[in-house]
């Protein structure tokens, strides 16, 4: 497997990026959720981590086949749900640009920056449909387009956001 060294000056600027580091550097699952990130060491931390090097989701969608695409960004929806089960949640769902594939075709949430772990946030996001706003979703093609907002239409849901919210938590 290969590693990428990345910048984490956001990491230290708001709580729920603080809380993020904490939380992978203390749940093997939530880690590997979002690229198994690791400190080296104290200085290190303040400004970089280590993060397993990825294939960015709008590369992957660029040199794949439709049905491919489909695969991965219904993967990506299964990737939301299972980090709601572990109480927190994309909220920016610029999903190509923040999201990368293993090699294992796994989808990974590498930018997590961009999470809450506030679930009113979440309802509204869901309630407002934010990510068809995103450039992620208007670079889809419009085939692809459809697919994907009829999938979170279905997928992404206040029923199942309540199903689901830190159902993996002891
Ligand atoms: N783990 C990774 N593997 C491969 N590429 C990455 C990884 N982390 C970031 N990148 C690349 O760097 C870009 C910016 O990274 P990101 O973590 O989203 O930071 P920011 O949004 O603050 O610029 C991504 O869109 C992606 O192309
Ligand atoms: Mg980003």
């Amino acid at each position: 497997m290969k590693w990428t060294t990345c910048i984490s000056y956001a990491l230290n600027s708001t709580k729920d990026t603080k809380r993020a580091r904490k939380f992978v550097l203390n749940n093997s699952v939530v880690s590997s959720l979002l690229g198994c990130p690791h400190y080296p060491n104290k200085y290190f931390r303040r400004y970089n981590f280590i993060q397993k090097k990825l294939v960015p989701l709008d590369v992957y969608i660029r040199d794949s086949q439709l049905a491919s695409n489909k695969e991965i960004l219904k993967k990506y929806v299964d990737l939301v749900k299972k980090t709601w089960a572990y109480g927190f949640s994309d909220k920016i769902f610029n999903f190509d640009r923040n999201c990368g594939v293993d090699e294992t075709e796994n989808v990974i949430l590498f930018d997590f920056c961009e999470i809450t772990f506030l679930k009113e946030e979440v309802r509204e996001l869901i309630e407002n449909q934010y990510w068809l706003r995103k450039e992620s979703y208007r670079d889809l093609s419009e085939e692809l387009q459809l697919y994907f907002k009829e999938l979170m239409s279905q997928e992404l849901t206040i029923d199942n956001l309540e199903k689901v919210w830190t159902t993996s938590l002891s």
